[in-house]
């Protein structure tokens, strides 16, 4: 029986394929207000500008490969049974081969209506943009399948049934300054081994914490060679 292995992983992950995150220096919340484009008052006042900024978004994923960390993750599946919790709307995990990846925040190539956020719609590489007018077979308008500020979490409730039941518990390249994702720590039962790879220190609420001061690709090559030898 394969132990279980649960991760949660964030922009952090997908880093070193060239997406930037949020909260670093260069991030993107220095270069737009989260409030204009990631809240659905922001959509509301100017949908124009919210469909474009994630249509640049998709369009950067699209010329984007996994790195070296999401691959080492789907490696791990031959050993454990991986479970990947992100907060990431990228697909670099299932491009590199993990088979349970929950998303917490959206997906950045689904599509949904302004009705139904339920009910997504694939978006393909070579027609990958969301207009105004475009619209769902009941002619509803379209928007990103992706959680805004101050919009409900459906997935929470699959990830923190993971995390009940883990063997062990890893996090990747998350500040963990967004909730309810952060509190997933919360539910590791007291004695699981818990890592946390991040090249910054990260203020987590636990002290029973394994840090690996890495970035994605070395720190995952790293908990690899710990796990494996344990
Ligand atoms: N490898 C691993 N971690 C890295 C790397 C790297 N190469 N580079 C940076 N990091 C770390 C940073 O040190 C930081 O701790 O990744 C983390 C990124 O934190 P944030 O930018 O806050 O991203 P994240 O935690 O995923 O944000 C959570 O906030 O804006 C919302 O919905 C959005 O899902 C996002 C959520």
């Amino acid at each position: 029986m394969k132990k279980k292995l649960v991760i949660l992983t964030g922009a952090g992950m997908s880093a070193e394929s060239g997406i930037s995150t949020f909260r670093d220096s260069d991030g993107l919340w220095e270069k737009y207000r989260v409030e204009e484009v990631a809240t659905p008052e922001g959509f509301a006042a100017n949908p124009e500008l919210v469909l474009n900024f994630y249509n640049q978004r998709r369009r950067e994923l699209l010329a984007t490969k996994p790195n070296a960390g999401h691959t080492g993750l789907a490696e791990l599946e031959k050993e454990f049974d991986v479970r990947i919790i992100t907060q990431n709307i990228d697909n670099l995990h299932e491009q590199a081969g993990s088979s349970h990846v929950i998303h917490l925040h959206g997906e950045l190539m689904k599509a949904c209506s302004v009705r139904d956020l339920h009910t997504t719609y694939a978006l393909s590489p070579d027609s990958p943009d969301i207009h105004i007018g475009d619209t769902d077979p009941h002619g509803v308008q379209l928007r990103p399948f992706i959680v805004w500020f101050g919009e409900a979490v459906p997935m929470i409730e699959p990830a923190i049934r993971e995390v009940e039941d883990c063997d062990i518990f890893v996090v990747i390249g998350t500040s963990l300054n967004v909730y309810p994702a952060a509190g997933l720590l919360n539910y590791v039962r007291r004695g699981q081994p818990i890592y946390l790879i991040d090249p910054k220190e990260v203020k987590a609420y636990r002290n029973d914490i394994h840090f690996i001061r890495k970035g994605a690709s070395e720190g995952v090559k790293e908990l690899t060679k710990i796990l494996t030898d344990s």
